[in-house]
């Protein structure tokens, strides 16, 4: 048996429109996983990515909603739970700053936190009410090689990608042995965020001085993703799987 083999499983990708989020939906549903494919304001490339699987033979319904209003994200997990609980939850919505440190308002501050960590609190809380009660499920969140390494400039994202990091640990703690909760810390990968429409041509040379002297690429993270999701990954929890190039080799 393929042990990389979605069938029949259910799953919900955040920010799954564009970049990794999408490379993880489609590896999933081409792997047999039913998708929800979550956005914000991205009607279009979700319906594109909607066709382009079921066009494979797949299944895949796009759904909007903002991960940072609590309101929206109650009423999107109970369209999806309405015909059953999810299988596996990819936490990859997320947003990025540059901005130094003084520069930071709290009003600056509460906008990242509330999409790249309150977020993915907010849909892990949802997810693992219906995954107990079914007695099975695995949780991936995305988090960032700078959640471990840190980087000047970009405290509030820094400090929220440490923050999924604690959370991913203390829910595997919390919902072994029935739920695995596990996160992928990526290093540079070529997406919209990664761009010189978000990033300084200074920072996006430092981010290819990594030993792999590449971005990666959605599919690399999303390989990642799917590994953790799968029961390969059965004695993985709590784990952050670095998928970076080198950029950060600790434990
Ligand atoms: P991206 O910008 O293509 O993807 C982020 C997605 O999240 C977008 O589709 C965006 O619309 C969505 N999103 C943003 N705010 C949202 C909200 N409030 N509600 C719902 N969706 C929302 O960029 P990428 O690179 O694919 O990022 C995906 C994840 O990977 C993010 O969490 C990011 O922090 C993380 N990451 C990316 C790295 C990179 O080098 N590209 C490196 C390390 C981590």
């Amino acid at each position: 048996m393929d042990v990389q083999d979605f069938n029949g499983q259910r799953v919900l990708v955040t920010g799954a429109a564009t970049g990794i989020g999408r490379a993880c939906a489609l590896m999933l549903a081409l792997r047999g996983a039913e998708v929800w494919i979550n956005h914000l304001g991205q009607g279009d490339a979700s319906a594109a990515l909607v066709d382009e699987i079921v066009t494979a033979g797949g299944r895949a319904t796009a759904i909007e909603a903002d991960v940072s209003d609590p309101y929206a994200v109650a009423e999107m997990f109970a369209c999806i739970t309405a015909s059953g609980p999810l299988d596996g939850l990819v936490n990859n919505a997320g947003i990025i700053q540059e901005q130094p440190f003084l520069d930071t308002s709290e009003e600056d501050w509460r906008q990242i936190m509330a999409v790249d960590l309150d977020g993915v609190y907010r849909c892990c809380r949802h997810a693992l009410e219906g995954m107990t009660v079914a007695g099975r499920g695995a949780i991936v969140n995305i988090s960032s090689e700078l959640g471990h390494l840190g980087r000047e400039n970009y405290v509030a994202y820094c400090t929220a990608k440490a923050g999924v990091i604690g959370l991913t640990k203390s829910l595997a703690r919390e919902f072994a042995p029935t739920i695995r909760v596990n996160g992928v810390a990526p290093g540079p990968v070529d997406t919209a965020m990664v761009s010189l429409e978000h990033m300084s041509e200074e920072w996006i040379a430092k981010e290819l001085a990594i030993p792999a002297g590449r971005l990666g690429r959605p599919e690399e993270i999303a390989a990642a993703v799917c590994f953790l999701l799968s029961s390969s990954a059965s004695f993985f929890t709590g784990q952050m799987l670095g998928a970076n190039g080198g950029a950060w080799m600790g434990g």
